[in-house]
């Protein structure tokens, strides 16, 4: 972050400031910024007529236990922090929050929610008045604030889906039919026409960390790429991780009951497998739920945790959660299976040795059958991630994973998918859990 009192550029009379900036002057001046789900935080002191703007966003890495909120505390605190060194006094000081968008398509709203709500709650502590908020809804804006009169004016707003106009990337139909063709060949997503921005947002990334400014130049990378390096990064970029602890619970009800039946029934062996596991929350979850149904060291019990994203898979690997991400796990049982770790970053909870003596996670392509596992596996979960494969990849998909349980054996499919106009053996038990009879 610049330090406070830079000029970041002077275009006209409108000093404009990028994400990651701040901007304050003691006399007036006109600040402009674009955000989308970032957020801009206005400050403005009304008997100098001096203020400043500070820019954030938090990172989305599709790592949680990396994303913290220091970006909004540093910079928010900055801002307030700055203007009291020019003299102002915190109850003079006015302040106006704009942006936390969130794009349908960049399907990680909880950056722009965090976004707002870091910069709300730390003007609050500092008791800074906050007279408006424009934030939400999946608008961009381009924004101009006037330290002469305190005023902040939307000169534009744009929907989000266009990300090219906030990242710079054009990509053009026929690159964009190209990359379509590689994701969907290399992993099976389809990445939709409405998937254009997100795409454009997400490769522009990647492009601009290896130098480049041409699409084509970056698929001429990818496809040239002999260690297979580049499309790993690139479909780490493409695929969306979100997930949670006990997302979609009634699943881990009826994990939990039917374990239970099977141990009453003398099974002591299990074997659970999450494919498209993201960072380790679903297969955590799934070690909990066997620990609270009743499994121990008599039982001979595997957790298989498996996706396509490398960068996901590391955080699983380390089975270290943010506090964020362990808020969804009741307390009784989160202090009973994961470890509190204080850094200067925030803190960390680290799953006992007890659930991580459980789970294995290893690198899967799900859109390439058959699978290298012999199973036979009791349950399968499979969620959230056919709804980006198209019917063939689906039907292949779920074909393979009937072979792969035993007889009895259960598929939870995520609560917005189904397997409509698949042809399949499973017997449906009840929405979005099948039993292969
Ligand atoms: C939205 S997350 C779902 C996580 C978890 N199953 C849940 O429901 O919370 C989708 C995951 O699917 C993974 N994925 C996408 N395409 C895949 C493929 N072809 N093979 C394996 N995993 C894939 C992504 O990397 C991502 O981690």
């Amino acid at each position: 972050m610049a330090p406070p009192g830079t000029v970041i550029a002077s275009r006209n009379d409108i000093h404009y400031v990028d994400g990651g900036q701040l901007f304050v002057s003691a006399e007036p001046a006109r600040i402009g910024t674009v955000v989308g789900s970032s957020v801009a935080v206005c400050l403005w002191d009304r008997r100098r007529r001096s203020g400043g703007l500070a820019h954030f966003t938090r990172p989305f890495t599709g790592d949680r236990s990396q994303a913290t909120a220091d970006y909004g505390n540093v910079a928010t605190a900055g801002l307030v922090n700055s203007l009291m060194q020019l003299g102002s006094q915190v109850e003079n000081l006015e302040a106006q929050v704009i942006g936390g968008a969130v794009s349908a398509e960049t399907d990680v709203p909880e950056v722009a929610h965090e976004n707002v709500r870091v910069a709300t709650a730390v003007l609050r502590r500092k008791r800074v008045r906050i007279v408006s908020q424009d934030v939400g809804g999946s608008v961009g804006r381009k924004i101009a604030f006037d330290l002469a009169s305190g005023h902040v004016a939307i000169i534009k707003v744009r929907e989000l889906r266009h990300a090219d106009w906030w990242t710079g990337v054009e990509i053009a139909p026929p690159d964009f039919a190209r990359l379509r063709e590689i994701v969907k060949e290399r992993s099976g997503i389809s990445l939709g026409e409405q998937k254009h921005a997100m795409a454009a947002a997400r490769v522009n990334k990647r492009m601009r960390a290896l130098g480049l400014r041409d699409l084509r130049d970056y698929l001429a990378v990818v496809e040239e790429d002999r260690s297979g390096q580049e499309i790993v990064f690139l479909l780490d970029a493409i695929s969306t991780n979100v997930t949670s602890f006990f997302r979609e619970p009634a699943h881990f009800d009826k994990l939990g009951r039917v374990v239970a039946d099977w141990r009453r029934e003398g099974h002591t062996r299990f074997r659970i497998w999450s494919a498209a596991c993201s960072t380790g929350e679903e297969p955590y979850t799934i070690a909990v739920t066997l620990k609270e149904a009743g499994v121990g060291s008599g039982d001979d019990v595997r957790i298989l945790g498996t996706d396509l994203s490398t960068a996901v898979l590391g955080t699983a690997a380390r089975a270290s959660f943010s506090g964020r991400s362990v808020e969804n796990i009741p307390v009784a049982l989160r202090d009973k299976y994961f470890q509190l770790q204080k850094h200067s970053s925030g803190d960390l909870y680290v799953a006992r040795q007890q659930l991580r003596e459980l789970v294995t996670v290893r690198r899967l392509n799900l859109s390439r059958t058959p699978f290298p596992m012999r199973g036979p596996f009791d349950v399968v979960f499979c969620r959230n991630v056919m709804i980006y494969f198209e019917l063939d990849v689906r039907t292949r998909l779920i074909n393979e994973i009937f072979r792969l349980l035993r007889p009895g054996g259960y598929l939870m499919v995520g609560h917005s998918e189904s397997l409509v106009g698949i042809r399949h053996g499973f017997r449906t038990c009840e929405a979005s859990v099948f039993q292969k009879p």
